[in-house]
């Protein structure tokens, strides 16, 4: 295996490991550890079944299985297809358009630690994934900011059916919904990292909502900035896996008119725990 890296912020591509076949508990480990120190791996060239998807997602613990969208794609079932067009008979999810900065599942109490995200169709042109390193975004705050957001909780929500790609303030009072600690300290490598996100995060708890909002754009702008980021354009073949708890992404538009279609799989995690907070 060789690890190249493919931004500055974060982001490497993993050459010479074939997902299709078994591997050794060597190989896993390393992955696993280029997972951490790099956040984002970018696998090229894959040819991955749903049982080799699986599998692979499997090796780094318990499945989440698919909440947001249970009345399209059925209980118990680990397959979610971001898609504008049916896979297997069923309406994809998030078909279409741009799509802000967000963690996954951060409105649920356990939010999924890693995404396996596996490309089958993809436009000629955009709806690329952006990455942001959550970390470096948490250390580059100055020491000011940093003694700020010491305590502070931010309420997530996701109204799927009002707020699937962009943030909106109306939302469904039985849509998901959790409220986190702002800044988390990450469950395998104890790196502190920010947990908010533009999609999802409301307001902060106990805070004013003018400045609550302030201060979240604040944040958001600046985890936003360029150099922290990874594009990842697209190829049918890539699987692309992220550290949830130390990553956001978003989707760049395309045209509604092409097929996009994603296999996605999620792996549960443990909740969040506020950085200098003991477990
Ligand atoms: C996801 C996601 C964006 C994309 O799979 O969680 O946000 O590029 N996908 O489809
Ligand atoms: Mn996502």
């Amino acid at each position: 295996m060789e690890i190249a890296p493919l931004s500055s912020a974060l982001g490497g591509e993993v050459k010479g490991v074939d997902l299709s076949q078994e591997m050794s508990a060597e190989l896993w480990q390393d992955i696993h550890d280029v997972w951490l120190e790099y956040k984002v791996l970018v696998f090229r060239n894959q040819d991955l079944s749903e049982e080799s998807h699986l599998r692979f997602a499997k090796s780094f613990g318990e499945l989440q299985p698919v909440r947001s969208a249970t009345h399209i794609v059925g209980d118990d079932q680990p397959f979610m297809y971001i898609a504008n067009r049916p896979v297997n008979g069923v309406p994809g999810i998030l078909p279409n358009g741009e799509m802000h900065f967000h963690n996954d599942q951060s409105y649920y109490e356990f939010p999924c630690k890693a995404s396996f995200l596996y490309a089958l169709e993809i436009p000629k042109q955009g709806g690329n994934t952006m990455f942001l390193n959550t970390v470096k975004a948490y250390e580059m705050l100055d020491n000011e900011l940093k003694e700020k957001l010491s305590g502070l909780s931010v309420f997530n929500v996701y109204d799927y059916d009002r707020n699937p790609t962009a943030p909106s303030d109306v939302y469904d009072a039985e849509a998901p919904q959790f409220t986190h600690p702002l800044v988390i300290e990450h469950p395998e490598t104890g790196e502190a990292a920010l947990f908010t996100s533009r999609l999802m995060s409301h307001h902060i708890v106990g805070m004013e909502r003018a400045e609550s909002d302030a201060l979240l754009n604040q944040l958001f702008d600046h985890a936003e900035g360029l150099a922290l980021r990874y594009e990842h354009v697209w190829q049918i073949g890539d699987l692309v896996m992220w550290d949830n708890f130390a990553s956001q992404h978003a989707r760049t538009d395309f045209d509604p008119e092409e097929t996009r279609v994603m296999r996605r799989i999620t792996v549960a995690g443990s909740r969040p725990v506020g950085l200098g907070v003991a477990a």
